[in-house]
């Protein structure tokens, strides 16, 4: 059951696996996504991210948008979850724990919030804190690497909603979550 407090917003996740079910190679590369992602064109995106008012992502996750050389997520709210993170980054608040987390997103006005990082959308899961899924499964088989998912005390439902086949052999799966 979840301990952390009622909350005012909306939250989605939008994320690629591979179809082996991971997010990353063990090291973080995504060489297997973006080629295929800069091949394949509009996979859905930017009107997804229209939608988004704020960001909250894993510390890794925060991380890796370090080594991008600029920040992608100009004129949105975005906080790190992390409990070691030390930063002065105007672009990001640090939230220590989804207690936290929550009560800054209620008294931020947040209303839909993108959740991004596999360790994190584990973290939501387990609460009970996710609305929907957007997975977009690229046609490959790594081996091993970052798992989106991971082990769970009790069967979440999800109800499918729409698949879509995208170019470059990606299929696009959302799912709600009760
Ligand atoms: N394929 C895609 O679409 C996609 C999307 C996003 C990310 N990625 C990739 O996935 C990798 C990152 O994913 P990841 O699973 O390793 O990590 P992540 O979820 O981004 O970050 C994990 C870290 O976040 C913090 N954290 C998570 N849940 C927390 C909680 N409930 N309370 C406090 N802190 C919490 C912890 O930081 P501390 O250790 O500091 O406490 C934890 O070590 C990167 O390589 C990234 O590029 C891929």
């Amino acid at each position: 059951m979840s301990t952390t407090p009622q909350r005012s917003f909306r939250t989605r996740v939008f994320i690629a696996t591979s179809l082996d079910g991971f997010i990353a190679r063990p090291d973080g590369n995504l060489d297997w996504l973006t080629e295929r992602g800069e091949k394949a064109g509009d996979t859905g995106y930017d009107a997804f991210i229209a939608d988004i008012d704020t960001i909250v992502m894993g510390r890794n996750t925060y991380e890796k948008t370090q080594t991008f050389g600029f920040w992608p997520y100009e004129g949105l709210n975005v906080s790190v979850l992390s409990t070691r993170l030390d930063s002065d980054d105007p672009n990001i608040t640090v939230e220590r724990d989804l207690a936290a987390l929550v009560h800054h997103l209620n008294a931020s006005g947040a209303a839909n919030v993108y959740v991004d990082g596999g360790q994190l959308v584990q973290s939501f899961l387990r609460e009970g804190l996710l609305d929907e899924i957007t997975i977009t499964t690229a046609p490959v088989l790594l081996g091993s690497g970052i798992s989106l998912f991971g082990a769970l005390d009790h069967d979440i439902e999800l109800e499918h909603r729409t698949t879509t086949t995208l170019a470059e052999g990606f299929v696009q799966s959302t799912y709600a979550i009760n």
